[in-house]
């Protein structure tokens, strides 16, 4: 049976870190209010030279350094972001470009934050059918380029980043025990669409538009929508949350972080909060956080591993894999 396993792993940042107070000059806000809301005492903003076709290419440089392997290793990309460089062509395919792939293919997935645990699953799916042996895998966004600055409700919550992982098919014995991919479970519903949004694009207005979002409503559905997916991928593994070695979830607000794991009894210890650190990065919040934590020592090889996201959609969902 082939799985398809987690062999590196990577990120990128931009250079300057905006601090929260940095926000008491550009709108009616304050440190103390981000960090006791949302748990954020930072993030970081991609410069003009930036973008979320560089970020990602060095997250991928750094996944495949990790794994020992080269870009001809590669047999296709999978970038999650909702903040491509152009409309077309796909941002994985300039990061295609720019890694020197001629072979393969690439493409991307936008599922706003839910993206990357879309495209695991999907790159899973793709390993699992056969004849393809090893993806990159990111999530890369320069959110701050479609913030209302002016807008102090959704502004002081996001930032930039991209993380990446170097997938790889590999034969397993179809137990618990394999490396790997073991469950996944996606979800979506469009009736959604009006808490959380951006108000622009090509067919409708013209223009890239602003993120707008209606943040309690937002809160109201996560904790709900995020353990009933986990406990789908459960189910699905027939495994509990006390199996559990590390949740790794979206790291939009340490809240709903919390609130999730104490629904869902999985023991603070093994929650991989970043939040404090990069703020909300949609699609590159769990690579990120996945990068955060192998750096540190915390997750390795053999541990069960969680991953769990919610976005603009609304689209949500659950991966549990053997790193
Ligand atoms: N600074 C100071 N005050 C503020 C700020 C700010 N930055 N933002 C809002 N407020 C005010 C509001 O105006 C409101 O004032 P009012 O009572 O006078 O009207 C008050 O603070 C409370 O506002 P709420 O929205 O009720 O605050 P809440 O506790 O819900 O926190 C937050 C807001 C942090 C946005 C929270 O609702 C949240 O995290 N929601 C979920 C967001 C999320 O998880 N998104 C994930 C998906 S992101 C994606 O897919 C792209």
């Amino acid at each position: 049976m082939i799985r398809s396993a987690v062999v590196g792993v990577g990120s990128a940042l931009p250079r300057r870190v905006m601090t929260n107070k940095e926000f008491e000059s550009l709108v009616d806000t304050s440190d103390e209010w981000i960090v006791q809301r949302t748990g954020i005492r930072q993030r970081y903003i991609a410069g003009a030279d930036e973008t979320t076709a560089s970020l990602g290419e060095a997250a991928a440089r750094d996944a495949l350094a990790n794994a020992g392997l080269g870009p001809a290793d590669i047999d296709f990309i999978v970038l999650a972001t909702s903040t491509p460089n152009n409309t077309f062509p796909a941002t994985a395919v300039e990061i295609q470009n720019r890694l020197g792939m001629a072979h393969g293919f690439a493409f991307d997935m936008q599922a706003v934050c839910s993206g990357f645990v879309y495209a695991i699953s999907t790159a899973d799916a793709y390993l699992r059918g056969g004849g393809l042996r090893r993806a990159l895998v990111i999530g890369s966004e320069t959110f701050s380029r479609i913030l209302d600055w002016t807008d102090r409700t959704t502004c002081v919550l996001f930032g930039d980043g991209a993380g990446a992982v170097v997938l790889e098919a590999i034969e397993g014995s179809g137990t618990m025990e394999d490396r790997g991919v073991l469950a996944s479970a996606l979800r979506s519903d469009g009736s959604q669409k009006d808490k959380l949004y951006v108000d622009g694009g090509p067919s409708t207005t013209g223009t890239v538009g602003h993120l707008r979002m209606q943040g309690r409503e937002v809160f109201k559905h996560a904790v709900g929508m995020i353990t009933d997916v986990i406990e789908d991928v459960f189910r699905k593994a027939d495994i509990t949350a006390e199996e559990i070695d590390w949740f790794v979830p979206h790291q939009a607000n340490k809240r709903i972080i919390d609130a999730s794991a104490r629904k869902l009894g999985i023991a603070e210890e093994k929650v991989v909060v970043t939040v404090d650190l990069h703020g909300n990065t949609s699609a590159a919040s769990v690579p990120l956080a996945l990068a955060h934590a192998t750096g540190q020592g915390k997750i390795k090889r053999g541990d069960l591993v969680l991953l769990e996201a919610m976005g603009g959609g609304f689209t949500w969902g659950a991966v549990l894999l053997r790193w």
